[in-house]
């Protein structure tokens, strides 16, 4: 057993009604979340109408469209809120409607960070996190941490091998795994890894940030925990950091929001406000993007400067890695007009960087490797400046080239 069942706070066991008398709000049960899943004739939603209705106020006149941004740091004292670490209106709108994207309950945090942070705290003193090589530089960072406080075990796996996943399950308290994996975009086999790891009693918690719910929905798969870098699609725009905790269970969740208004890693209800507006517009900004980054895979796929094209088949994050490494790579993303020379991803802009500037990024990951984020531009637009600069590296060899 991972987490306790029952809500601590200080020496004493809440009840569900104690917890909102003290502020500690309780994440939403399945009969809340059913409300969101179907319409009045109880019809289930399509996600791309749920990103739209969920977190509204009620269709009554005068309401406002939008919950408005609550800025408030105390409530007057009584209700379910009390205070500002322990719930925010427009913390249970975002967190209503990513919920009921991914199928769960869902809890905002400051950042994917924070997050995840909360996450692997979760895991028992002394317990085994399975995870792939290839995450997050971040959760690389955050498992080599705990691993060097003696507080957790981290074994990195090639998340592609099942069988090597599986075998590395038998003495793990959780199997930590994005998919696709950044910035190698290696995809797991979900429901396979699933069971392994639930056979050995192993929590299992997928990053999802780069296939977002309308892509994948890890939770339907088995998995416990859903984490995401809300950063990124979910709030689309390059302008907000947050993240997310999406729980299958409300045991879990009752412990993630624990976490929460213990340590304080709180979103702001400004930055959750916009979370909310860019998650209404996901469905639409990743169809375009998609398109876009498939058209762009096809033209580019022959390019004679790239030794490779990566794809997972979905999403709009696309991996080239260019001839002759660092050198040319870097060059690269110093030539291009529209494609910005920047980190993180998933904004309506598209992005771009070579991943092995960063030291902690991983030797496994090839010196020559550009991530790029394919945003809404007309993809005649991106392929234009993106081919060009590709075209001014020259082949490996020729004049013109940095080989
Ligand atoms: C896959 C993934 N997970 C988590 C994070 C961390 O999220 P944040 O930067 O919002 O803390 C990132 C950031 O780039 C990421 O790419």
């Amino acid at each position: 057993m991972i987490i306790d069942e029952t809500i601590r706070v200080g020496r004493a066991t809440l009840t569900r009604g104690a917890q909102a008398a003290r502020g500690i709000r309780s994440p939403p049960t399945p009969a809340d979340l059913e409300d969101h899943m179907h319409d009045p004739a109880g019809a289930e939603l399509h996600p791309d109408t749920l990103a739209i209705v969920t977190g509204r106020p009620p269709h009554t006149p005068d309401q406002p469209m939008s919950i408005p941004v609550h800025l408030t740091s105390t409530y007057v004292a009584g209700g379910e809120l009390e205070y500002g670490r322990y719930g925010n209106p427009n913390w249970t709108a975002f967190e209503d409607t990513l919920g009921a994207l991914e199928g769960g309950r869902c809890v905002a945090f400051a950042s994917g960070m924070a997050a995840i942070a909360a996450v692997l705290d979760l895991v028992a003193p002394g317990g085994t996190v399975v995870a792939p090589r290839h995450s997050y530089t971040g959760t690389v960072g955050q498992l080599q941490e705990l691993e060097s406080k003696g507080r957790a075990r981290a074994v990195f796996v090639d998340i592609t091998d099942t069988a090597a996943v599986a075998d590395a399950c038998a003495d793990a308290a959780m199997v930590w795994f994005e998919s696709p994996t950044n910035p190698a975009l290696e995809v797991a086999d979900i429901p396979a890894i699933v069971r392994a790891a639930h056979e050995h009693g192993a929590l299992v918690v997928v990053d999802n940030t780069f296939a977002t719910p309308l892509l994948q929905r890890p939770l339907e798969h088995g998995a416990d925990l859903v984490v995401h870098s809300a950063t990124k699609y979910i709030s689309g725009h390059s302008d907000v950091l947050m993240g997310a905790v999406v729980a299958a269970s409300a045991a879990h969740a009752a412990a993630i929001v624990r976490h929460r208004s213990l340590y304080g890693a709180i979103p702001a209800p400004l930055e959750t406000f916009l979370a909310l507006r860019g998650l209404r517009t996901l469905p639409v900004r990743l169809e375009r993007a998609q398109a876009n980054a498939r058209e762009l895979v096809r033209r580019l796929a022959d390019h004679p400067a790239l030794e490779e094209v990566r794809y997972p088949g979905f999403g709009a994050i696309v991996s080239i890695v260019v001839r002759g490494g660092a050198e040319p790579a870097d060059a690269l993303v110093q030539r291009t007009a529209l494609w910005v020379h920047a980190t993180s991803l998933g904004g309506v802009e598209s992005t771009f960087e070579r991943r092995r500037r960063w030291p902690a990024e991983q030797p496994t990951i090839p010196e020559g490797l550009v991530r790029l984020s394919v945003g809404l531009e007309h993809v005649d637009d991106l392929h234009r400046d993106l081919a060009g600069a590709l075209d001014s590296l020259g082949s490996p060899g020729s004049p013109g080239s940095l080989d």
